[in-house]
């Protein structure tokens, strides 16, 4: 039977007017609903903001390394539960199940980091330029944060606001991806049991206007501090105006085009390992995922010959068994694949499997695993011959499908790798020192791998992107802790008496004349 889930706000379900019910089916058996969705409307987003802000205060209070030892705790309950929780990931989105446990990882990742972060929180003693003065700096939390995620990765990349924004003292709105809504709830319900008081965390299910609707009443009514978002690069860009109008600099964690340039002197097996992983994996739908494999043309042949084999070869199908990859994550995302498919043109050469589009019992893919009509899932698809003008190489085509492209001379190839303008992750494969960083220097990418596909992340090193992929917040590590903290600088005078900076400074006497004579013969 389907669970019921609704909006927990202030530790308590949602009050306010319901925006309707949503189904979040099991993408890979459409039959097996896994959870009903109650939907909040924009009030009551507003109110779970209003509620946090309120919260805000006393959270802040508790001393750092208190909140540090909660982020243990959150860690250690996610561990113990990381079988379940990978089960339901796989089940409500469809990940294969080794995934889902690399993913649930992530998230015991993620404490493990930040749990120490409540005993460093570090700020700075810096020397004053005059006696008797002192100067400061602390990390002062932003406040409330509204946090806005994607379901392709319903847990781990909302554990990347979540427990940074947490241990820093913030307070949080979490609006999780409907489609990934129990998921959502269970990493809710499994934070909670850590002991975070009431209204420190709040989870609401909101479909996308109500949403946005929602946001700009907290930003209105000043009790959102900082926004969150992963997803779309045109939503990106809307929450990005909005929290602009309001002197707001959102986190924005957008799409990508990821790259992978594949060099002479590369290792042309490996690259085709690579490229299976991060293009199909998780059918494609991560933001890492590979978008145009970039490959000089004097290993192209090879290259596309041994990718072809190994696409073909791979195996699709129930994500509960070993596959490299399951269904489409929901219906919208199956829809927008077969749009990008119409992008396919007579000049592409189409390989991968032994059809295109949906699999069914008419279209059939080889080596199938489990009943192909039960779910989304779709055929593998390679284009090659793809240029630089193509939709599909300009694009991103969230999906199981991976574009291959030629080049000559590596400048051509880096200028390949921008040309879509998004600059999330970057490849390249080379055994050659001034190629890989003749490419580092040029791509404009947040992210770049050496010998290592576009996926595959560390929880410790910054995650984000440039351009289209985002407005250069970063997170993860240290780094992520500028998104959810400011600066404040203190001066403590202890003189008695006003010294005005720039003014009072003592300064001591210097011969800037001053030469060396006769010390060499
Ligand atoms: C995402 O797709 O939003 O690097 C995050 C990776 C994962 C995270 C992806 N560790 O593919």
């Amino acid at each position: 039977m389907a669970r019921t889930i609704v909006s927990i706000v202030g530790g308590r379900p949602a009050e306010g007017t319901p925006a309707g019910t949503l189904s979040s089916p099991n993408p890979s058996r459409l039959a097996d609903i896994v959870a009903e969705v109650t939907l909040a409307d924009a009030a009551t987003f507003g109110g779970a903001c209003a509620t946090a802000k309120r919260a805000q205060p006393s959270w802040a209070d508790i001393p750092a390394p208190v909140r540090g030892r909660t982020v243990a705790a959150m860690g250690r309950i996610v561990e113990a539960n990381k079988q379940p929780l990978a089960r339901l990931v796989t089940r409500e989105l469809g990940k294969p199940y080794q995934e889902a446990l690399g993913e649930v990882q992530e998230i015991i990742d993620t404490c493990d980091f930040f749990l120490g972060e409540g005993r460093r929180l570090y700020g700075q003693t810096v020397p004053s330029e005059m006696t008797d003065k002192q100067l400061f700096t602390f990390r002062v939390p932003v406040g409330t944060a509204a946090v806005v995620t994607a379901g392709n990765f319903p847990v781990a990349v909302p554990s990347w606001y979540l427990v940074p924004a947490l241990v820093t003292g913030n307070t949080v709105v979490w609006k999780p991806a409907e489609y990934a809504a129990a998921s959502a709830m269970a990493l809710f319900d499994l934070f909670q049991a850590a002991g975070l008081p009431d209204g420190v965390l709040n989870i609401v299910f909101a479909d996308g206007p109500e949403t946005f609707a929602g946001l700009e009443r907290g930003l209105q009514a000043g009790t959102i501090d900082k926004i969150g978002f992963t997803g779309s690069t045109a939503v990106g860009a809307r929450i990005g105006g909005l929290a602009g109008r309001y002197l707001q600099t959102p986190c924005l964690e957008l799409g990508g085009k990821n790259p992978m340039v594949v060099t002479p002197s590369a290792d042309i097996e490996l690259a085709v390992q690579g490229a299976l992983f991060s293009g199909f994996g998780t059918a494609g739908q991560r933001c890492t995922s590979l978008g145009t494999v970039i490959v000089h043309e004097s290993v192209h042949d090879e290259f596309l010959a041994r990718l072809s084999a190994a696409v073909s070869a791979a195996p699709v199908g129930d994500p509960a068994q070993d596959v490299l990859y399951g269904p489409m994550l929901d219906q919208k995302f199956a829809d927008r694949f077969e749009e990008y498919l119409g992008w396919i043109q007579p000049h592409h050469k189409v390989l991968g499997s032994s059809g295109l589009g949906r699999i069914s019992g008419a279209n059939p893919r080889a080596g199938f695993v489990g009943d192909p009509e039960a779910g989304l899932f779709y055929h593998p698809t390679i284009v090659d011959a793809l240029q630089a003008s193509d939709s599909l190489f300009r694009q991103e085509t969230f999906g199981p499908i991976v574009g291959v492209a030629r080049y000559a001379d590596l400048n051509d190839a880096i200028a390949l790798a921008n040309a879509p303008g998004y600059g999330l992750s970057s490849s390249i494969y080379s055994n050659d020192p001034h190629e890989v960083f003749r490419f580092r220097r040029g791509v404009t990418a947040g992210m770049v791998s050496v010998n290592n596909s576009t996926s595959g992340a560390e929880a410790h090193l910054p995650f984000g992107g440039n351009d289209k992929s985002g407005n250069g917040s970063r997170q993860s590590g240290i780094w992520v802790l500028d998104q959810f903290t400011r600066w404040q600088a203190m001066n403590w005078d202890y003189s008695g008496h006003l010294q005005k900076a720039q003014m009072d400074v003592a300064e001591l006497a210097a011969d800037l004349d001053y030469r060396l004579k006769d010390v060499a013969p």
